[in-house]
């Protein structure tokens, strides 16, 4: 069994302070094999503010892998945001803005779909996406190919804003290559397993992980995704936190089954 921890939006620099520590216990009490950070590490790309993303999660003591989100390009450098718009989060966060990491069964590959040319919308790169599904056909067939991005591949019901350039085209052709999930956050609202329900299967695992730590006027639900991996089995553990203690809580577990490149819900 592989713990996937799912991390999104943290928004440094716009974020609740008071939740920093328990956001720190929770993760560490689930003991998580691997932390993603699907995007949005900062709030406007400032030095200190990736300085705080990333000492919270090198501070974490566990394996980690980030790509950059939309708020973690410059804003109030139009230059920087034009010539360089990377350089900030190459600076303050990773140099590599698609790693790649292998942990038990699981493949991640993370894609970077922030674009500096639009302010909140995204873009599924198809160099990227072709890269990826040249890795999974020449890697190896007893794995989970798990995609790692900022803005969903496809927008669940009220969220249909087509803010991902190229993202159909894409979804299909890491279907066809062996993908298995998508992990992505932007939203700030909870999906796990779009689309995949007692009646219906998918033959891709997608999960939106609320936002962890943003202070934006209306946002609720804080929390992180647990996700168990056991060969073909896949259990999701939402922790929210419980607004009158300030504390990460979790909530009731789904559990879903891939078979034969399908993902089903498990009872
Ligand atoms: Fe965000
Ligand atoms: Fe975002």
């Amino acid at each position: 069994m592989t713990r996937l921890l799912h991390l999104t939006d943290l928004h440094f620099g716009l974020h609740r302070p008071e939740l920093v520590q328990p956001l720190h216990d929770a993760v560490l009490l689930n003991r998580p094999d691997v932390v993603v950070v699907s995007g949005d590490l900062t709030q406007r790309a400032l030095a200190g503010q990736f300085r705080a993303a990333m000492a919270f999660l090198r501070g974490l003591g566990v394996p980690f892998m980030a790509i950059p989100g939309n708020h973690d390009l410059p804003v109030f450098n139009p230059l920087a945001r034009l010539l360089n718009p990377f350089g900030a989060y190459r600076r303050g966060a990773a140099r590599d803005l698609t790693p790649v990491l292998s942990i038990g069964r699981l493949r991640l590959f993370g894609v970077n779909t922030a674009d500096p040319l639009q302010w909140r919308g995204g873009v599924a790169r198809m160099d990227e996406v072709d890269w990826v599904c040249r890795a999974m056909l020449e890697g190896p067939t007893d794995v989970t190919n798990i995609l790692v991005c900022h803005h969903p591949f496809e927008e669940p019901a009220g969220f249909e804003r087509g803010e991902t350039a190229n993202a159909q085209a894409a979804t299909q052709k890491l279907i066809d290559a062996g993908l298995h999930a998508i992990l992505s956050g932007h939203l700030h609202h909870w999906t796990i397993g779009l689309g995949i329900s007692k009646q219906g299967a998918r033959p891709l695992f997608q999960i939106q992980t609320g936002t962890a730590l943003c202070s934006r006027f209306g946002e609720r639900d804080h929390g992180f995704s647990v996700m168990d991996f056991d060969g073909s089995e896949l259990s999701v553990t939402p922790w929210v936190v419980d607004e009158p203690t300030g504390r990460f809580a979790p909530q009731p577990s789904s559990a879903f089954l891939c078979r034969d490149r399908m993902w089903y819900k498990s009872a």
